[in-house]
């Protein structure tokens, strides 16, 4: 039996890329996916294949039961949406811009008017609710956004980086309106490039890199890849790295990866404290002068760049060399 979001093969090009090179999705109603990848990945591509706005190549596409190419304008009826690209009307308050989605979806103008005023409160808007969109921030413009595809609850939605330049108190706010929902029986996919967003509200993942899923499963399922734990080293000196590079590549159990940026090297290991101690005196006999150094259990951020060879882009690591060297 087939989830309430499901695809297999989708295949979208533009040109000469692959925006989509063969992904399949399936998830359990009630359940939230998150699909979770770098800049480029297809991540929005999937997302507007599945909500009908955009055709795939290739590829077939059932979400809530219906097929999505066959037929769309049913699978609209049945879906929420809130963009990376905001549908919002500049020119309305975000009161009006409420109402009319109500509107739209056939309310009546009081109960439109009702949901609306609910709605500003719960995203923190009731102050701003009387201004036009145009004058709205980008992390209330978002909010805005995010609130119109709640005006009903469709029994599936999806959500293009929902709290992309949200502040920490919104984002926080939203994940618990995201778990209310998903309590009620909502299906919910949602794009993000924060890991920690990822462990937070999905009880699926899917990695994403160059139209392709590249690994899939629980958050649990996905740090185990990894192997378990690390060592982590910050030396002190830029030119020491290469040393201590090669002193951990002795102990490590997978490749290395390196932070020119931060002196950070992190390593794969087993065996614990006592080989810490190891490294520390590998480390030491070699001339290599450590700021820190430490065990650590795989996050996320560790298996999404063992898996892509990159770390994901957040809000955590601006300005990375890799990125300014692009
Ligand atoms: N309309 C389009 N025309 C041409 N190329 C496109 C179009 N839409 C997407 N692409 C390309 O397809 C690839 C996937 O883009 P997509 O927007 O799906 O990535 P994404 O994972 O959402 O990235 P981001 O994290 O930056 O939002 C990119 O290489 C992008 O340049
Ligand atoms: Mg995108």
């Amino acid at each position: 039996m087939p989830g309430a979001i499901y695809a297999e093969g989708l295949v979208k090009t533009f040109g000469d890329v692959r925006a989509l090179d063969g992904v399949d999705l399936d998830v359990p109603e009630g359940t939230v996916l998150g699909l979770l990848g770098p800049n480029g990945a297809g991540k929005t591509t999937a997302v507007r294949v599945l909500t009908t706005l955009l055709r795939p190549d290739s590829g077939k596409a059932v979400v809530a039961g219906i097929d999505v190419l066959k037929n769309p304008n049913e699978v609209r009826r049945s879906i929420g949406l809130s963009g990376q690209f905001a549908a919002v009307d500049e020119y309305l308050t975000g009161r009006e811009n409420l109402q009319m989605v109500g509107q739209l979806y056939q309310m009546s103008g009081r109960d439109a008017k009702t949901r609306a005023t609910e709605l500003l409160e719960r995203f923190n808007l009731s102050e701003a609710g009387d201004r036009p969109a145009k004058t709205y921030s980008g992390g209330m413009r978002r909010r805005l956004d995010l609130a119109a595809a709640l005006v009903v609850s469709p029994p599936v939605m999806f959500m293009d980086e929902p709290t992309t330049g949200l502040d920490p108190r919104n984002r926080q706010q939203l994940w618990g309106i995201i778990q209310e929902l998903v309590a009620g029986g909502t299906t919910l996919l949602l794009t993000t490039q924060y890991l920690e967003e990822a462990d937070q509200l999905a009880h699926d993942i899917c990695v994403v890199d160059h139209g392709k899923v590249i690994a899939r499963g629980t958050s649990d399922q996905l740090k185990s890849r990894t192997g378990g734990e690390r060592v982590e080293v910050v030396v002190h000196e830029r030119d020491q790295l290469t040393v201590a590079t090669e002193v951990l590549r002795g102990f490590g159990k997978g490749e290395v990866s390196l932070d020119d940026h931060t002196r950070r090297i992190t390593v794969p290991v087993t065996g614990g404290a006592k080989l810490l101690a190891e490294v520390i005196r590998e480390l030491d006999s070699r001339g290599v002068e450590i700021d820190d150094i430490g065990l650590r259990r795989p996050t996320l951020d560790d298996v999404f760049i063992s898996l892509t060879g990159h770390a994901a882009e957040g809000e955590e690591e601006p300005g990375r060399p890799e990125e300014a060297a692009k």
